[in-house]
């Protein structure tokens, strides 16, 4: 569906809107947004006009494959970004938050004025207020008022970046009064998180935005749009929190922007060598986007490691394969031109190549089977299936693209040991979270022992940090954070939407 619009609810009364946006999980969400709308009051002096809410996701299959254009596999999740908005009285955007310790901060509605470049979270409410003004080629006429709540936690690999910026996107969008398409915001906010730094595909504002309550979405890309993954039945996805941080636009920004450089070389290598034009290196990337013969099938990965014979490449031996220099093709992106500094010892090209063929080809079979007629006693067939493509996504991020990290290691291993058919890392890597393919009868009992397998082992090893934790009261130990925000049954959550407060007397 590329053609639906962002949903407007016009709210008189909040409970029939929640229990729309949050089908059985509505549980809280209530007291949730009245109090988001009475601290607003509190802090601005008059109601809010509009909340735009947009949730995280969980990526089922297809890591690191959205940048090179292949389609994946994620769902949206419950925990999301609220914010609401309503009119300055003076021509500055004001930014606060209900997160503890997080400052307030201004910035003028003026987006040619504003500069994105400290990595602080407010730089996420500038991209996506600039991205609106570049979207609707003007800036917003009256100064704004926002105040944000986010339950996505950060740094987990569940996209709490995208969940604030698709939030603040809606609400300024909202309050202007546009009605725009799911894929256009879907488009620009994707566009947002380059200028904070990170050179990300569409993924996750995808689903943020275009997320459907009990469905989880194959995305495409080039344009965005989505078809239904109907998830078989019998089975939940559990996601699990291995409390490694993996912060996208700070040090695993690096490792990002560097693999989203390994491909671009990696696909103009393959291109040069079979026989594009040298200079052309733009339509050798698009020949190993669309793969070598225009479908992606095992034979790719022949072709890979036939013509990417080497372990590492070097600048210089790249230049001379490409016949150009790595600066010009890199030139006017900033964040890749980054990764080309003389401490970058070499590009592995051969494993990035054949992670994203493998990748890309486990997300179409992932699809196919979910599809397939299946008659009931088939469906634990299925299951196995779909673990088996989760478990060797694992191995080719772990191996081929090297995003995995110690912690999201032991925590598929202990996923696997605890019952999970299948157990992967899910997002960008480096940190966050793995998801799990748990039998639904199961799942208590497998969150029960990954609590001990993996984080009182890792706890009493001293290898997850003491902070993170806190005394039960009952002789143990729980994350400071709560179980329940650290390893939970995730059902497909509804995407993005703009509540319309003006009607609402609360
Ligand atoms: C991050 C990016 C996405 C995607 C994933 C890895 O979440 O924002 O675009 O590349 O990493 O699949």
């Amino acid at each position: 569906m590329a053609d639906r619009t962002v949903e407007v609810y016009r709210v008189q009364e909040l409970e029939s809107v929640l229990d729309s946006l949050y089908g059985t999980s509505v549980e809280g969400a209530t007291e949730r947004y009245a109090n988001l709308i009475n601290d607003f009051k509190n802090k601005y002096g008059v109601a809010p006009e509009f909340i735009g809410r947009s949730p995280g996701r969980v990526n089922i299959v297809g890591e690191h494959i959205d940048y090179e254009g292949y389609s994946v596999l994620p769902m949206a999740i419950r925990q999301d970004t609220i914010v609401a908005i309503g009119r300055a009285s003076d021509l500055n955007v004001h930014v606060a938050t209900l997160a503890p310790g997080l400052t307030e901060e201004e910035f003028t509605i003026d987006a040619e004025r504003i500069g994105v470049a400290l990595h602080t979270w407010v730089d996420y409410v500038k991209a996506a207020y600039i991205g609106v003004c570049k979207h609707l080629q003007r800036n917003s006429s009256t100064g704004l008022n926002l105040l944000i709540e986010g339950q996505v936690p950060q740094g987990s690999g569940l996209s709490s970046s995208a969940a604030l910026v698709c939030a603040t996107a809606l609400a300024i969008l909202g309050l202007l009064g546009e009605t725009v398409l799911q894929a256009e915001v879907a488009q620009f906010t994707a566009e947002c998180e380059k200028f904070v730094g990170t050179e990300s595909g569409g993924m996750d504002q995808a689903i943020s935005i275009m997320g459907e309550l009990g469905k989880a979405k194959l995305v495409h890309f080039n344009p965005i749009r989505t078809e239904d993954a109907p998830l078989p039945k019998g089975a939940s996805f559990v996601i699990a929190n291995s409390l490694a941080v993996s912060k996208k636009a700070e040090g695993a920004a690096r490792q990002y922007n560097m693999r989203v450089v390994e491909c671009r070389l990696a696909a103009a290598v393959l291109g040069v060598k079979l026989g594009l034009e040298p200079d052309d290196v733009r339509a050798a990337q698009s020949k190993m986007l669309a793969g070598p013969k225009g479908s992606v099938t095992g034979a790719e990965a022949e072709v890979v490691k036939k013509y990417l014979d080497k372990e590492k490449y070097t600048q210089a031996e790249l230049e001379q394969l490409l016949g150009v220099e790595l600066e010009k093709m890199f030139e006017g992106n900033n964040n890749q031109l980054d990764e080309l500094w003389p401490w970058c010892s070499g590009f592995n090209l051969r494993d990035r190549a054949l992670h994203v063929y493998s990748e890309a080809a486990r997300v179409v079979d992932f699809k196919a089977i979910c599809d397939s007629e299946a008659k009931q006693d088939d469906e634990p067939k299925k299951l196995d299936k779909l673990a088996t493509l989760m478990k060797q996504s694992h191995a080719s991020c772990r191996y081929e693209y090297d995003c995995s990290c110690e912690e999201l290691n032991h925590l598929v291993e202990a996923s696997i040991n605890a019952g999970a058919l299948g157990s992967r890392l899910t997002g960008a890597g480096w940190g966050g979270c793995t998801v799990s393919l748990v039998p639904e009868g199961k799942v208590e009992s497998f969150i029960a022992e990954v609590k001990q397998k993996y984080y009182m082992a890792k706890l009493e090893a001293k290898k997850l940090s003491q902070k993170d934790f806190k005394e039960d009261g009952k002789g143990g130990w729980e994350p400071v954070v709560g179980w329940k925000n650290v390893i939970f049954a995730s059902p497909p959550g509804s995407g993005g939407a703009i509540l319309d407060l003006t009607k609402f007397a609360s």
